[in-house]
């Protein structure tokens, strides 16, 4: 049954105050609980207590001392109001868990031999009883015992001895904030003094071998720290920050008051181990995590429903860090991109959603794209609408108003509202409403006045038949058919149906830069000429528009080819040329500007200009562009790839990276024409992983690398990360036909080691990456992936939802495909035993 927002009650008590003593044991560790509880007074009558608890064997329980003879249920335990004083009281239990046993990597677990905790969202309650929900807040005292050598948990260590360490939180905070750690670890330290002079010992905690990989992680911190400082007013509040790297994991971090847990993914780092696209992951997650401690910790959310409150924020403010960082245009494309591959892609299927959901079965399932990402664009719609300057104020007055609190949507608007006296009802349908917008725009010219009319379209999504307009900034600017900005980026807030702007005083019919920036997460459709396009790629003054017209132009050419078979014309080869060797803009923009529009994408779009995709089609235009391309640039490639070499030591930085990515975007273009002779030579030249890699994937792609292959396994062997690039890398690039095989071949390799999510990931999430392969018409990648799904979720049942979202796109497809992915939505759903996380997906997708 679901659980609505419509249903929500403040919660019966309050807790003053937690302590918990953990005996820590592989198979029976000991967790006693003392919580100090208070009757709310916001509810009235003598309200039950609900403690929830899951599989936990309840030693003892006691009330205000008085032993309690407390029989739980399968989720938890009732005390009825009418036996609880109607003052404070203290509950005390006992209980048994077994984190050995625990595969699902929620609660208490174990990854190597050393115990970790993952609580969001309902972990807690696998570790002892408790309100488990974010607006019961308190300050944790931990005590944990143990014979590993560190003992780690939330906040501050105040005490410790041989075998034991005792933890204190001082800041009040929701269960699913908890954390504790204890293993054979060794700290990567370094330290901070905040802006008011607090200093911060900060530890970045790993397995003995790692902690020459820490260094990048630990600079992304302090970096963070800073800016957080600089930019949004916020210091550190503890006097230790922990960040510990654990190998298990199901996500990619989580930022448990003081003692961020990791994905070693987004810690560990060195240039022979780790690409450019791995640092700047690892700098935006560190980034992410440290920025929840105000946008999430210090300020948390009510319920679950709120959940976009923290992370649309903390997305939008590590998305500016990372801009602040790098190219700041660099970074808008690749969020665009994302945004597009992963958001309007479930947008448009059977699991849309609103980014404040209004109701659900499994909570895990909606830490989505829509929540995460859509919820970041919200952010910039705000900030866009109200300008920087009150955007800092209300921002200011939020933390000023809701420190401490647990928080909600309203609670947010309501502060952009007093801040600029703006009302915000329209623009919270962008909350509560699914969907992405089409925008369609025509223009007309007439003495000097030029007028651009929009139309906004709001397709109906499931459960959701009927919306309503929307508040859509429109950025725009206007060029004259010289190239030059007659209207620089003006803001056009449009909040009806239809609705057109007029401009004044124009010599000659402009040509329009619409949606500058990507200032709305909308579809903009309008008829354009490729000369158009072509214009203002070479013209644009705005860069993602710059960029977005070389795209739309690919992807009209593109669709040509899959429809019609055309060749790709002059016009897209020449304009392309032209951006590939002008130096004047940034080697990052221009490698973006050469990587092809992806499969999956082209997929979508086809689908939603009235085609049926043919995957194996898709697949084989794009590879002749790619020739095209690759034949049209020959002469220039060499030169090219000489000239962009970094000499010296290897640098992170954008600056660098970015002149890597276009010399790999040059390989491989020259690959489809040298047989792979200077990629073989860039792989053995190589030093560091970036190029290692990306030379390798350029010989996959023409179906070479094989000896190059088993090179790189012997030399990674001992190392799981780039085992798991090794592994995805061969799925990814392998032919429509042989991606099944290939997984077949992968999964049957010693070291795929299925119940590690990293690398369930590199090789099944490699499959559903494979757009022609994993849609291949014989069937075969749908029931690999559903075989693995049926495997993996009686262990890992959080995993295995997340991942059969690759059936989200099912009614894109033929008869054929739609019923081979109905049949296997049909056979997970007939699984005895099928988790909640995994039934409630596949039910959704099935249904629609
Ligand atoms: N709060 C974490 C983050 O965004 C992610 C937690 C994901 N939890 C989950 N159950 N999927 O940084
Ligand atoms: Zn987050």
């Amino acid at each position: 049954t679901p659980i609505r927002l419509a249903d929500y009650l403040p919660p019966s008590h309050l807790v003053d105050g937690v302590s918990l003593t953990f005996r820590l044991d592989p198979g029976r560790t000991r967790v006693l609980s003392e919580i100090r509880f208070r009757p709310n007074p916001a509810r009235t009558g003598r309200p039950d207590l609900r403690l929830d608890g899951e599989g936990l064997a309840l030693v003892s329980a006691a009330l205000d001392g008085a032993p309690l003879a407390a029989k739980p249920d399968a989720t938890g335990l009732t005390l009825p109001g009418a036996s609880l004083p109607d003052a404070p009281f203290t509950f005390t239990a006992e209980v048994e868990i077994d984190p050995a046993a625990n595969t699902e990597l929620e609660g208490l677990y174990m990854s190597n031999g050393m115990y970790c905790t993952q609580c969001e969202a309902e972990g807690f309650r696998k570790i002892t009883f408790y309100p488990d929900r974010p607006d019961v807040m308190a300050p944790f005292r931990v005590r944990i015992e143990s014979d590993l050598p560190v003992l780690l948990s939330n906040g501050n260590e105040v005490a410790s001895g041989p075998g034991w360490a005792e933890w204190h939180d001082p800041w009040p905070k929701p269960s699913y904030l908890f954390a504790l750690v204890a293993g054979d670890l060794v700290a990567h330290s370094a330290g901070f003094t905040t802006a008011s002079g607090r200093t911060v010992a900060l530890n970045i905690w790993v397995r003995p071998g790692d902690e020459a990989r820490c260094a990048y992680a630990m600079d992304s911190l302090i970096r963070s720290m800073k800016w957080d400082e600089e930019v949004y007013g916020r210091e550190y509040d503890l006097d230790t920050f922990n960040i510990v790297a654990v190998d298990d994991f199901n996500m990619g971090a989580m930022e448990n008051k003081g003692l961020n847990i990791f994905n070693s993914k987004y810690v560990l780092a060195l240039p022979e181990t780790a690409t450019d696209d791995d640092f700047a992951r690892i700098e935006a997650v560190i980034a992410h995590e440290y920025f929840h401690n105000w946008t999430g910790n210090r300020i948390t959310c009510r319920d679950w429903f709120q959940l976009c409150l923290k992370e649309g924020l903390t997305v939008f403010r590590d998305q500016q860090f990372s801009s602040d960082m790098r190219s700041a245009a660099v970074k808008r494309i690749e969020d665009v991109l994302t945004l597009r591959a992963r958001q309007f892609r479930e947008d448009d299927g059977p699991l849309a959603h609103p980014v404040r959901p209004e109701e659900y079965i499994e909570i895990n399932n909606f830490y989505t794209a829509t929540v995460y990402e859509k919820g970041a664009e919200l952010i910039g719609m705000l900030k866009r609408l109200v300008g920087d300057e009150a955007y800092a104020r209300a921002l200011d007055l939020y933390f000023e108003r809701h420190d401490g609190q647990a928080a909600t949507i309203e609670d947010w608007l309501t502060v952009f509202e007093e801040a600029t006296g703006r009302d915000l009802a329209q623009f919270k349908l962008w909350y509560s409403e699914a969907g992405t917008p089409r925008l369609k725009v025509s223009d007309r010219f007439e003495d000097g006045r030029y007028t651009l009319e929009f139309e906004q379209v709001n397709p109906p999504t499931p459960g959701q038949p009927v919306k309503q307009p929307k508040v859509i900034p429109v950025a725009v600017g206007l060029l004259n058919p010289n190239g030059d900005e007659v209207l620089p980026t003006t803001v056009l807030e449009m909040t009806q149906p239809r609705q057109s702007f007029t401009f004044e005083g124009l010599g000659a019919r402009p040509v329009p830069s619409i949606l500058r920036g990507f200032s709305a997460p909308v579809v903009l459709e309008r008829e354009t000429s490729s000369e158009e396009r072509a214009f203002l790629l070479a013209h644009d003054t705005d860069p993602f528009n710059k960029w977005e017209a070389g795209r739309a132009l690919a992807k009209d050419v593109l669709a040509r080819m899959v429809t019609e078979g055309a060749q790709p014309g002059p016009d897209w080869l020449e304009a392309l040329a032209r951006v590939a060797v002008d130096e004047t803009l940034d080697p990052a923009f221009r490698a973006l500007a050469l990587r092809l529009p992806g499969e999956d994408d082209m997929a979508q779009t086809l689908h939603a200009a009235g085609h049926v995709p043919d995957p194996g089609r898709i697949h084989a235009a794009r590879e002749r562009m790619a020739g095209a391309l690759a034949e049209r640039l020959e002469s220039e490639l060499g030169a090219l790839i000489e000239a962009l070499a970094e000499p010296g030591p290897f640098s992170p930085e954008a600056r660098a990276a970015g002149r890597r990515a276009l010399r790999l975007a040059a390989l491989g273009l020259v690959t489809r024409r040298d047989g792979g002779a200077r990629a073989e030579a860039a792989f053995r030249a190589a030093n560091n992983m970036t190029e290692e890699v990306g030379a390798l994937a350029c010989l996959l792609e023409i179906g070479r690398g094989q000896e190059e292959l088993g090179l790189f396994e012997t030399r990674w062997a001992g190392d799981r990360l780039v085992m798991d690039k090794w592994f995805a890398l061969q799925i990814l690039h392998a032919a429509p036909e042989e991606t099944a095989a290939t997984v077949e071949r992968l999964t049957a390799h010693p070291a795929f080691d299925w119940k590690n999510p990293n690398r369930f990931r590199s090789v099944v999430g490699a499959l559903s990456a494979n757009h022609a392969g994993f849609h291949h018409a014989s069937g075969a990648g749908y029931r690999l992936l559903a075989d693995w799904l049926i495997r993996l979720d009686p262990l890992n049942p959080q995993t295995a939802a997340r991942m059969s979202t690759a059936f989200e796109t099912r009614a894109r497809y033929d008869a054929d495909r739609q019923g081979m992915m109905l049949a296997e939505l049909d056979r997970i759903l007939a699984t005895p035993g099928l988790s909640r996380d995994l039934g409630e997906m596949a039910g959704r997708m099935r249904r629609a």
